[in-house]
């Protein structure tokens, strides 16, 4: 994990932290104390969930398998990039989980994780809607219809040239003496 990862961890367990002195530690208080810290961060992560059996003198593995009861817990941190497949009946039966297989290759992870560089995260989601456009994905909130593999390539290699062209923009900044960034024309 990079520093700047690994300084966001530390603040997040910091305030869950001081989040937990103000829970009653009582078994009851399990379930909104997951939701609130699913909301604010979007993931459980293995420390917090530690944390959270700590103050309601539960062990990891109670705390965990409560919330893998509820479907709604993330135990990864979400990607910069979230991609959501829907899994509705529309959308499975038309393929589905091929695309869902197509981005989990291109991406070498598996569904509900997310890569290293937390760029991307893959999700399986229930109908959002748009059975028409089946089989359907969201993209970072974007809605695209009647995905084939070969738009799945076509989504990753959008975000590949929009990284490298931020890339190509940051090599093209450079700073003076005043630690200003000047950009070149
Ligand atoms: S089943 Fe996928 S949009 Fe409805």
């Amino acid at each position: 994990m990079d520093d700047n990862l690994e300084l966001i961890e530390k603040e997040m367990l910091d305030d869950i932290s001081s989040f937990l002195e103000h829970v009653e530690p009582e078994r009851s208080s399990l379930i909104p104390v997951l939701q609130k810290i699913q909301a604010k961060y979007s993931y459980l992560s293995s420390d917090a969930i530690k944390l959270i059996g700590k103050r309601l003198d539960l062990t990891s593995s109670e705390v965990y398998g409560v919330a893998t009861f509820y479907n709604q817990f993330r135990f990864n941190p979400p990607g910069k990039h979230r991609i959501k497949v829907c899994m509705g009946t529309a959308c499975h039966v038309k393929g589905g989980d091929i695309i869902l297989e197509n981005f989990e290759r291109k991406l070498n992870i598996k569904t509900g994780e997310t890569t290293r560089d937390r760029e991307f995260s893959i999700d399986k989601v229930a109908c959002i809607g748009c059975c028409a456009l089946a089989p359907a994905v969201v993209v970072d909130e974007k809605i695209h219809g009647y995905v084939a593999p070969s738009k799945v390539e076509g989504i990753m290699l959008g975000f590949e040239i929009e990284k490298e062209m931020n890339e190509r923009k940051e090599r093209s900044s450079t700073e003076n003496s005043d630690g200003e960034i000047i950009e070149r024309q």
